[in-house]
């Protein structure tokens, strides 16, 4: 048997400026076994050129489909486009964010190939799994992000200075959502000297809160003492719960200067935390900035791919893939977890036999022999 290739191709969803691999994990896919065929251009928006990819081994294809012909595998960032799927060689194995629960149309046009795909975002939480858990990699980017596009859309300093001109105060940073992303935005924000609070529905997180240095704030009553699922994820609350959250919200957000919200729950829309009215009491010149915006938005009046400007004068920034606004990063360490990942596709002699019993390869198949098999997304 000959050695498995693994193709790389340029993102074609409109403004995705990640890429699946970099000349970094480009040779360490090779020293591992494969041999590896880059679309020519499908760094340049993440700052990685086409010579440096040559340089690391990569065979440069100058086109779609000489990239694909002889791929047994393909990396991607994003699902695949209809062009890529059409020229895929049949069984061919595809990984990526293929975001399964809202794309279903994709999974259907792989099965229909053929494709033997895994979704990334189904690589479960488990230790052995860390290093190729790509929800956390990215999700820690684009809480950093928010915090910068916050920053620099909000008119006024971050942290406190006192000159001979008087004292500028320091912002208030107000989080809500603390999982990967909520944590990195916390930690962003105090070391822009911020003051920030934060809030969220599953306990464990009060401790991490408070051990960045930022106040935890919360309706901690029973329901949120079981708010987490054995996953580590927070279930969807009750009406009751959301009606006493969106009051404690109140009496705090008009106080903020900058709103970070990051809920979401796995498989559903993103919960709504932030009303209209709520952001009407906010001062002008605040900034919210909707990291959930993909998910359905956790704020009121979000616009996905625009900066909303409310009466009041609060700009509600509904951003869409943060990570990628960050791209050389984001696809560093996406390209090291699809390098991790690739280790499971290899038997002991380097040959492409995925053990299709083992645990991480499991969960994160969704297509296999002409249907999509995952059990969450049977229809
Ligand atoms: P996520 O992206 O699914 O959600 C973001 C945050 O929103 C979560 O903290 C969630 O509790 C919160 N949220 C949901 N509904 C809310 C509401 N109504 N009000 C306020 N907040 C709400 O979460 P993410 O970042 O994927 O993390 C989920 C869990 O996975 C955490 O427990 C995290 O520590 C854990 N984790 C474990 C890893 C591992 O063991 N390998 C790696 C990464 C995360």
């Amino acid at each position: 048997m000959s050695m498995a290739v693994i193709a790389v191709t340029r993102e074609r969803r409109a403004g995705e400026t990640r890429v699946a691999a970099t000349p970094e994990t480009v040779k360490k896919l090779i020293a591992a076994g494969f041999s590896v065929t880059v679309e020519a251009g499908a760094g340049t928006a993440a700052s990685y050129v086409d010579s440096e990819y040559q340089a690391a081994g990569a065979t440069l294809a100058n086109d779609l489909k000489g990239a694909l012909a002889t791929a047994d595998i393909l990396f991607k960032v994003r699902a695949p486009a209809d062009d890529e799927i059409a020229a895929l060689k049949t069984g061919a194995i595809v990984v990526a964010l293929l975001n399964p629960h809202q794309d279903r149309a994709t999974l259907d046009a792989l099965a229909a190939r053929g494709a033997t795909a895994f979704a990334m975002e189904f690589v479960p939480r488990i230790t052995r799994a860390q290093v190729m858990d790509a929800l956390s990699s990215q999700a820690n980017l684009a809480g950093y992000r928010a915090v910068i596009e916050g920053a620099e859309a909000y008119g006024k300093a971050m942290p406190m200075m006192m000159t001979a001109a008087g004292t500028v105060a320091a912002a208030k940073v107000f989080v809500m959502g603390v999982g990967v992303a909520g944590l990195q935005a916390i930690a962003t924000a105090r070391r822009l000297g911020a003051v920030v609070t934060a809030t969220d529905v599953r306990p464990a997180t009060k401790e991490q809160v408070e051990s960045l240095g930022a106040k935890f704030l919360a309706v901690e009553d029973e329901e949120f003492k079981n708010a987490q699922t054995a996953g580590g994820y927070a279930k969807e609350m009750s009406q009751e719960y959301q009606a006493k959250q969106a009051e404690l919200v109140a009496s705090h957000i008009a106080k903020q200067d900058i709103v970070i919200t990051t809920a979401l729950i796995p498989g559903r829309p993103a919960p709504r935390l932030v009303s209209a009215a709520h952001v009407a009491s906010m001062k002008p010149g605040s900034v919210i900035v909707d990291l959930a915006v993909e998910q359905g938005g956790n704020v009121e009046g979000v616009k996905l791919g625009e900066v909303a400007e409310t009466a009041n004068g609060v700009k509600i920034l509904g951003r869409p893939n943060l990570p990628g606004r960050i791209a050389a990063d984001a696809s560093a360490l996406y390209a090291r977890n699809l390098l991790a990942f690739s280790g499971l596709l290899l038997n002991k002699e380097g040959q492409l036999a995925p053990d299709f019993e083992d645990e991480i390869l499991k969960a994160a198949l969704v297509t296999q022999g002409g249907k999509v098999v995952h059990p969450q997304l049977a229809s």
